[in-house]
């Protein structure tokens, strides 16, 4: 498996154990809640998001994408409509963070206006990587020659994912061990 490609199945294998903490965090909000929601824990995986998967994972797959749309693939329409999808992702990653950022400075957002957007942005987010992982990522190992990994890579410069990383950044350490102690929690 070519380097990229394998860099993008762990994005994926990462962004949905981000997007199962964010959710119980965001659980916080409903009405019958008992915990109070860790607000620099939420601000911290949605700026994850948009610093790394909103600018190096979807780019790097819209290059992929417009690869296998050339090679007229049978699957070229939904990768058109995943393509569309990036811009959404990215628009609803800064609309979300955006209401999060205004409960942090004290304006007034109702708990319901923040359940919905984060859920239906949670959603967004794990529907697409699902039809992805089924639908598009095979056909990187199927249809991609040598060569066309080559003109891939001088594309897409790999870069190293700040949270899950081996060089992880000192800023996401409180939401790097908040994801490890809930996967633990939930082992047992
Ligand atoms: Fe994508
Ligand atoms: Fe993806």
């Amino acid at each position: 498996m070519h380097k990229i490609q394998r860099q993008l199945h762990k994005d994926h294998f990462h962004l949905q154990r981000l997007l199962h903490c964010l959710s119980h965090e965001i659980d916080c909000y409903s009405f019958d809640s008992k915990r109070a929601p860790d607000l620099d824990v939420i601000l911290s995986a949605l700026d994850y998001v948009r610093i790394y998967p909103d600018k190096w994972h979807h780019p790097a797959e819209d290059v992929i994408f417009e690869k296998l749309i050339q090679k007229k693939v049978k699957e070229s329409e939904l990768i058109k409509e995943l393509q569309n999808e990036h811009q959404q992702i990215i628009q609803e990653t800064n609309r979300v963070l955006e209401l999060f950022n205004n409960v942090a400075e004290d304006c007034i957002v109702t708990a319901d206006e923040l359940l919905t957007a984060a859920r239906h942005f949670i959603t967004l987010q794990i529907q697409h990587l699902e039809k992805e992982n089924e639908h598009v990522y095979p056909l990187m190992g199927s249809s991609f020659s040598e060569k066309d990994w080559r003109e891939i890579e001088k594309e897409v410069i790999l870069q190293s994912d700040p949270l899950f990383g081996s060089t992880s950044k000192k800023e996401y350490d409180h939401l790097y061990r908040y994801i490890i102690t809930l996967e633990k929690s939930k082992e047992n």
